[in-house]
């Protein structure tokens, strides 16, 4: 179920400042050589994304869930030159398409790929992060939020994507995937440490900002 009507979505894209041209070829890319393109966040959450990197002056990114890497380019479009993007995923075949992009772009040597498990990968990361974005398989957004929360900085920002799930969130008897989404959205919201709220922007974003 789409949350914004379609032609909300196509107005709204035209006040996004607009992408480099290696967006719509990896778009093009993606949707002829992938069975789901539309995972990616394409133009407004993408412009949003950027603009909250760049607001933040973020230096180091995490994110769960790389599939083409159209997220991570945006990051790292934002990222100075030595920041850094951090992007976990379990795929081989679709962030080879990633990589292929990522080199395409100057910005691409930003982005380090970590292949596995993002569950296994996390808790390997050293250091902060300034900002983190949740959008890989829903059933583990809850172990994301705790694996994630200690990690962003003070003054950080976690995005936790498709937090409105076409609707699903408001099913009387949620499936699983829905039940972790929710639980996830929770945590995060009742988290001390974190000032929250939630923009019905596409498939729906939380953003929870650490308290300084
Ligand atoms: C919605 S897509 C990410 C879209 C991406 N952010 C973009 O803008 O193109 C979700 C990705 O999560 C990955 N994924 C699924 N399970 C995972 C896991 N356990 N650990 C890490 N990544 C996982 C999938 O392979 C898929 O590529």
């Amino acid at each position: 179920m789409p949350i914004v009507p379609k032609e909300i979505e196509e107005y709204t894209a035209r006040y996004a400042t607009p992408e480099s041209a290696v967006f719509t070829e990896l778009v093009k890319a993606t949707y002829a050589r992938t069975d789901a393109p539309m995972m990616q966040v394409g133009k407004i959450e993408g412009a949003f994304l950027r603009l909250l990197a760049s607001a933040l002056r973020a230096k180091r990114v995490l994110e769960v869930g790389t599939f083409t890497g159209y997220s991570a380019l945006c990051f790292a479009e934002a990222l100075p030159d030595d920041g850094k993007v951090v992007t976990c995923d379990i795929d081989p075949k679709n962030t080879m398409i990633a990589r292929e992009y990522w080199e395409k772009s100057p910005h691409g040597k930003k982005i380090e790929l970590k292949l596995g498990p993002a569950s296994e990968t996390i808790p390997a990361l050293a250091g902060e992060f300034d900002l983190a974005f949740i959008d890989a398989d829903k059933e583990n957004y809850p172990v994301y939020w705790d694996l994630i929360a200690p990690k962003i900085r003070p003054g950080g920002i976690v995005v936790i994507d498709n937090v409105l799930w076409g609707g699903s969130v408001l099913d009387a008897k949620p499936d699983a995937e829905t039940r972790a989404i929710i639980a996830a959205s929770k945590k995060a919201a009742e988290d001390p440490r974190f000032l929250t709220t939630m923009l019905s922007v596409r498939d729906g974003m939380l953003l929870a900002w650490k308290k300084v």
